[in-house]
């Protein structure tokens, strides 16, 4: 099979699905090449991400990948969520399929790009966040599990 269990649970049954009003932060991403987009929203309270919901208009291990990473970053501080990678995603989904590893990537960039719209609002520098490279889609792309 070419999907995990994990990757269709998600997929069927995503977590957090849904905006968050006066979110403190919202990052938007595209991939050009599928044409996915990737919406993220973070409530975050005393550094700590206390909420995190996402929409995505994108494939199956897009929804996956977002569901995933909502559950992986929330609770986390800031900093930890400055560590989260898209390969925390690929394996906490129990792998992706080398062409859906961009998927992953998608997730990772969302999260950070909301983290950015955070740290524009309120002015608060994110160690890090500055040198994040979010056109880069081949980013991270090195991982290839299946
Ligand atoms: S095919 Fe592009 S995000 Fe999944």
């Amino acid at each position: 099979m070419m999907y995990s269990e994990k990757v269709m649970d998600h997929f069927m049954n995503p977590r957090n699905v849904g905006e968050i009003d006066n979110a403190d932060g919202v990052g938007e991403v595209g991939n050009a090449t599928c044409g996915d987009i990737m919406k993220i929203y973070l409530k975050i309270d005393d550094d700590k991400i206390t909420d995190a919901k996402f929409k995505t208009f994108g494939c199956g291990s897009a929804i996956a990948s977002s569901s995933m990473a909502t559950e992986l970053i929330i609770g986390k501080s800031i900093e930890e969520v400055m560590e989260f990678t898209n390969k925390a995603v690929v394996e906490a989904l129990d792998g992706l399929p080398p062409v859906k590893v961009h998927c992953s990537v998608l997730a990772e960039q969302a999260v950070k790009s909301a983290l950015l719209d955070y740290s524009q609002k309120t002015g608060r520098h994110i160690e890090g966040l500055d040198d994040f490279d979010f056109d880069d889609e081949h980013l991270h792309d090195d991982i290839h599990e299946d």
